[in-house]
């Protein structure tokens, strides 16, 4: 699906897209790696992410976005088709963009692809606490129902 762009501040865009190349790939392993190595100090678990985003990457069940912003990596969405329905897995934005709607693009444009797929519902699950996620998820007006360890939400299209 061609890229999308939304507003992110008064001097910069927000470009989303599911037509991902190597450099994509690689842009989003160092943005992980960035998060990692601040959370993990001392340990390098750059291959590790590699290898995960690879096998993503080349599983044709798995279907990957990247966001970008003045063109640097800021977040990257992943999800699968169950049936009829459009699964979310995940979507990240890398800390120091979050605020900016970027989530919000990334959700609206799995969105998108759905309804282009012709399937019938968007759906996840959000660990309990995760507000960021929740509001993400509610301003696009998915349903949230309780369950004993988070939320599952979903959107009929
Ligand atoms: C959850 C996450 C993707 C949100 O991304 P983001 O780019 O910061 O969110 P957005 O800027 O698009 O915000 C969208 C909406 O959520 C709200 N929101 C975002 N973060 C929020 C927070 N911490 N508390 C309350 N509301 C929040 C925004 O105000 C905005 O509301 P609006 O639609 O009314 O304007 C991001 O925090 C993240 O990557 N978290 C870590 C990974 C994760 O938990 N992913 C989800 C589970 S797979």
């Amino acid at each position: 699906m061609v890229s999308e762009e939304q507003p992110a501040g008064l001097f910069s865009t927000i470009t989303v897209s599911n037509e991902l190349d190597d450099d994509d790939l690689l842009g989003i392993v160092d943005m992980l790696y960035e998060e990692d190595k601040r959370n993990n100090p001392g340990k390098d678990n750059e291959d590790a992410i590699f290898n995960q985003m690879m096998s993503f990457y080349e599983d044709n069940e798995v279907y990957l976005w990247v966001a970008k912003k003045e063109g640097k990596t800021v977040g990257y969405g992943r999800a699968r088709i169950t049936g009829s329905r459009l699964k979310g897995d995940m979507i990240y934005v890398s800390p120091e963009a979050r605020g900016l709607c970027v989530g919000k693009t990334l959700l609206k444009s799995q969105i998108d692809f759905a309804i282009a797929e012709g399937l019938t519902e968007v759906y996840s699950c959000i660990d309990d606490g995760n507000v960021a996620s929740l509001r993400v998820n509610q301003g696009l007006g998915f349903y949230v129902q309780k369950v004993d360890f988070g939320y599952d939400v979903s959107l009929k299209i």
